[in-house]
């Protein structure tokens, strides 16, 4: 993407009532003011969802659509992308949809302990290196921090081509003991996927299935 229609989609983000991008240091210094508090961004108490790295925000507005009755949040550091998303979700009228610019290391500071109900990650970088083990986002660090934002019931929602990401997090999973509730290494071979997770698809997760590559599915709890 060019850089003038970036800085389009820069301006328009500066626009949506939907799009939240707080300063780094507001967040990190534990002062933004939507944690524990966003019933008051939504004007309801419906359950929270959240997209991790949403990208264009595929699963954000998809699910959005399906269910009114909860709210959903993409969390992306990348506005340019989830511009597309925003438009979408008010183009369509949908009030149960926000994006948030930001990084998902600081996610126990956008939101409270409990606020959360279910995380989505949809085809992260699976940072295969052992060097970028501390960015891979179902490292035990970030689990304890899901952990830490979900409801005692909540659910986790992992959807990659990465093999290594897929087995690496069962792995992880088993060795602490957590609870599979799910798991399919190909979801479109292999029958028994809940329904979102064969009518919703991602930008990156198109070009995957062009190439011919199987898509993995883990639905875990953390607690
Ligand atoms: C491989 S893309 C997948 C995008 C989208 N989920 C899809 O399937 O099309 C990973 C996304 O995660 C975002 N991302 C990666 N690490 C991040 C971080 N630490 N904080 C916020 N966003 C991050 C990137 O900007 C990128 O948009």
């Amino acid at each position: 993407m060019g850089s003038k229609n970036k800085l389009k989609r820069f301006k328009e983000n500066a626009t949506f009532k939907n799009v939240i991008q707080p300063a780094r240091e507001e967040v990190g210094q534990n002062m933004f003011p939507l944690k524990g508090q966003w019933k008051d961004f939504f004007g309801n108490d419906n359950p929270i969802v959240v997209e991790l790295g949403c990208g264009k925000g595929e699963y954000t507005v998809g699910l959005a659509r399906q269910n009114p009755q909860k709210n959903f949040i993409g969390i992306d550091i990348k506005g340019a992308r989830f511009w597309r998303g925003a438009k979408t979700a008010l183009e369509e009228n949908l009030p149960n949809v926000a994006f948030l610019r930001t990084q998902i290391e600081l996610i126990d500071q956008l939101f409270e302990e409990n606020e959360v109900s279910e995380i989505w990650i949809t085809f992260p970088d699976p940072q295969i290196k052992y060097k970028r083990t501390k960015h891979r986002l179902t490292n035990h660090g970030f689990l304890e921090r899901y952990r830490y934002v979900l409801k005692k019931d909540g659910v986790i929602h992992l959807k990659t081509d990465s093999e290594f990401m897929h087995g690496y997090t069962l792995g992880l999973l088993h060795g602490l003991g957590l609870e599979v509730r799910y798991a399919n290494h190909d979801v479109y071979k292999n029958e028994g996927s809940p329904r979102e997770v064969l009518e919703i698809q991602t930008f990156y997760e198109r070009q995957y299935l062009e190439k011919g590559k199987p898509i993995t599915y883990i639905q875990f709890k953390v607690s």
